[in-house]
């Protein structure tokens, strides 16, 4: 089948290759970002391969199906960016990579808490520049803190078991409770509940009508004064101007992130000879208690290797049967 690979990157292409070896795949590799303007480069591909910040929305899906596009195949987890009512009544089949490594994301957030917690990111400049003063490095013990986490899918779950590890109490919060991180110790509780009662929080919830700002100026006048936001999960769970007041105000004690509400017009490229447009980023970029990497929390060999066997499963399937292996329907929208 022919597949137009939009956004690709060196190492898409390295372990795309790699897993079409046996498949046989035509995939002609794109490094623009689908939108409008660019979805005519995937004239004739019966499929396309996007990433998270290719726009899916119901005027680029008419394009692609316009031009004989039966099928997206989304090389990552997330799919709010794709129109899926608008997909099904073109008829064009979306699939994505629902599980490839939740290890190397809830392995990333805990990187985010304890380089924010113990100040790696400052202690290596400082170090660098000669500078060992401690003052301004004060840390806490992980040993017995709150942890909130929002969201116990297959991330979330990881990380339960992870901060379960360092001796934390973990609070978790879903719309429904899974056993397995109920024996690990977790908690279940009302959001409520979690805001106000967790020394760390972190976001593990897929970016839905229902989660769009979910931590808001509300939510953050709930929780604890100095608490620690960490987001691996969609940009616009957190309502950035809110989050803005809230490190100024001392609500938040400290920010990681690995998404961003505006993320698409940002990552994924070399942007250090350009000067930042984005003032809410620009401003976020001031705090000493705010570190951001971008969107990365994906990017282990594992992940990236487990995601291009899937998209090329994905592939293959719809190609002998009609159907992907893991198809994304309306329905998963509520
Ligand atoms: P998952 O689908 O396994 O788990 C999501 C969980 O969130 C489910 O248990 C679901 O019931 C729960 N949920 C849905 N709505 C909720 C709500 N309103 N309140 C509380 N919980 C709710 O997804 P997975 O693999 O754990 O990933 C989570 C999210 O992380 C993805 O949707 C994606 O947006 C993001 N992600 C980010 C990556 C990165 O590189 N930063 C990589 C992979 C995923």
């Amino acid at each position: 089948m022919q597949v137009a690979v939009y956004s690709t990157k060196p190492y898409d292409r390295r372990f795309l290759d790699a897993a079409n070896a046996g498949a046989g795949h035509g995939l002609i590799y794109l490094e623009s970002r689908l939108a409008l303007e660019t979805a005519v480069a995937a004239a004739g591909a019966g499929a396309v391969c996007a990433f998270v910040n290719d726009e899916l929305r119901a005027n680029v899906l008419e394009a692609l199906a316009g031009q004989g596009t039966k099928l997206v195949v989304l090389r990552c987890a997330g799919f709010n960016n794709v129109d899926l009512v608008a997909a099904r009544a073109l008829g064009v089949t979306v699939a994505r990579v629902p599980e490839y490594s939740p290890h190397a994301v809830a392995e990333h957030a805990v990187a985010l808490i304890l380089a924010l917690n113990r100040k790696i990111h400052r202690a290596h400049a400082r170090v660098r520049e000669g500078n060992f003063d401690l003052d301004g490095l004060l840390g806490f013990d992980l040993f017995g803190r709150t942890v909130g986490i929002i969201g116990t899918g297959k991330t979330g779950a990881a990380l339960v078991r992870i901060m379960r590890g360092f001796g934390c109490i973990v609070l978790a919060h879903d719309l429904r409770a899974d056993p397995a991180c109920e024996s690990l110790g977790a908690r279940y509780v009302p959001l409520a509940e979690l805001l106000a009662a967790s020394d760390i929080i972190s976001l593990h919830c897929p970016l839905t009508p229902a989660t769009h700002h979910l931590i808001d100026a509300a939510a953050l006048t709930q929780m604890r004064p100095g608490v620690m936001l960490i987001n691996t999960s969609r940009g616009a769970v957190i309502d950035t101007r809110a989050a803005i007041n809230g490190l100024k105000s001392g609500r938040i004690g400290s920010l990681g992130l690995d998404v961003y509400e505006e993320e698409a017009e940002l990552f994924f490229r070399d942007l250090s000879d350009s000067v930042i447009q984005d003032d809410q980023f620009a401003r976020l970029l001031t705090f000493p208690n705010v570190l951001i990497t971008g969107h990365q929390a994906f990017f282990t060999q594992d992940a990236l290797a487990a995601i291009a066997e899937t998209t090329i499963g994905n592939i293959t399937a719809f190609e002998r049967t009609g159907h992907a292996l893991h198809e994304v329907s309306v329905e998963r929208l509520a």
